[in-house]
């Protein structure tokens, strides 16, 4: 295949999160915290959560389904289906074989890419990649998390945080000059220790920190995290508009991963930027992970806030731990 072009954006993008609304007076009968506890230390009011017999691939086939609506492209025109999760629904098959399936994107080949929160922006970077070379034309990259199925529910430092959604993006060819104009992604696996949802092996460890029952939870340092987050979202949207050589004073709006409002509010005062510049939906839906930047921007998109010729910034951080930032001239 050759497809060769120097342009490569979102040609399409949608979103999908669970009915179900779990609300911070929910959790409040559940473990031993408060709603005004909640709102002061992360900026959540509520969460969506998918019912235990629903799996988390049901919404990113969802917002598949929405993106190439939205794209005006055909399932069976995709070359390439990439899933960013760290809650996939099988070890084998992916998520992305399952999604492939559902939604009948015979000629895609599929794979999941596990940076948790970062997903979404490696997602991109790999699906430029692959475009810019002309190897493929049209790449879905679906950030989907079921956090829900992997929270201890009895722990009040995690369970009031984490919840489900999904987002995904249809990626090709774009009017040249548009569309993704850069990436950087980077990781520290030696800061791994820092965020834990354990699968085929577990040390003991990892046991003596969870105290459920179920020790494959998710457990969370979160003040290292917070204070990790803080710095290197600021890093990484530096790095990509310096490499970019624009500026912040060129950007429409940034959108950061959404994980506590204090890290979105800290990030954007060490980078020197005012609150309206930065997206936040934190409030509604808590740390959905990979899905937190592509479900904001289908937001920002559908409220009709980017316009084209508008550059963004996506910025991400999370387990791994991993970071990364993408710019973007909107081409819709
Ligand atoms: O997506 C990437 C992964 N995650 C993150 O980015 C999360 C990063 N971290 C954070 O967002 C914050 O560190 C948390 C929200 C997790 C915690 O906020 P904090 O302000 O750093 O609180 P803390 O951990 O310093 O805890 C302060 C107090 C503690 O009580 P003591 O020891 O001072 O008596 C906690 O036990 O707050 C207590 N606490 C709670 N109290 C009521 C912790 N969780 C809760 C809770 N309700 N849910």
């Amino acid at each position: 295949m050759n497809f060769q072009n120097n342009s490569v954006g979102i040609l399409g993008i949608g979103s999908a999160l669970p009915e179900k609304v779990l609300t911070n007076f929910d959790l409040e009968k559940m473990v031993d915290t408060s709603d005004e506890w909640i709102t002061k230390r992360t900026g959540i009011s509520e969460r969506r959560i998918l019912d235990e017999n629903t799996p988390g691939s049901h919404l990113g086939t969802k917002a598949a389904k929405r993106a190439l609506e939205d794209a005006g492209i055909a399932a069976e025109e995709i070359d390439l289906i990439i899933v960013a999760t760290e809650t996939p629904d099988y070890l084998t098959p992916s998520m992305s074989c399952i999604i492939q399936s559902n939604l009948g994107a015979s000629k895609a080949a599929a794979f999941d890419l596990n940076s948790a929160c970062t997903g979404f922006v490696y997602g991109l970077t790999v699906a430029n990649q692959f475009i810019k070379t002309g190897f493929y034309k049209y790449i879905l990259v679906i950030g989907c998390e079921a956090l829900s199925k992997v929270t201890d529910w009895k722990d009040r430092n995690t369970c009031v945080l984490f919840a489900d959604g999904a987002g995904a993006a249809v990626v090709g060819p774009v009017e040249e000059g548009y569309g993704i104009l850069n990436t950087y992604i980077g990781a520290d696996g030696n800061l791994g220790k820092n965020i834990t949802a354990p699968c085929c092996f577990i040390t003991d460890e990892d046991k003596a920190k969870r105290e459920s029952e179920n020790k494959r939870v998710l457990w969370m340092d979160g003040g290292e995290v917070f204070k990790f987050a803080v710095r290197i979202m600021e890093h990484a949207t530096v790095k990509v508009l310096e490499d970019t050589k624009i500026t912040l004073d060129d950007l429409k709006i940034i959108f950061p991963h959404q994980a506590n409002i204090r890290i979105i509010d800290g990030a954007a005062k060490r980078l020197g930027v005012s609150q309206e510049k930065v997206f936040t939906n934190v409030h509604k839906y808590g740390n959905i992970s990979s899905a937190s930047i592509p479900v904001g921007l289908d937001e920002a998109d559908k409220a009709g806030s980017l316009k084209k010729g508008d550059n963004i910034v996506l910025v991400g951080f999370g387990g791994g731990l991993t970071w990364g930032a993408a710019v973007i001239k909107w081409s819709k």
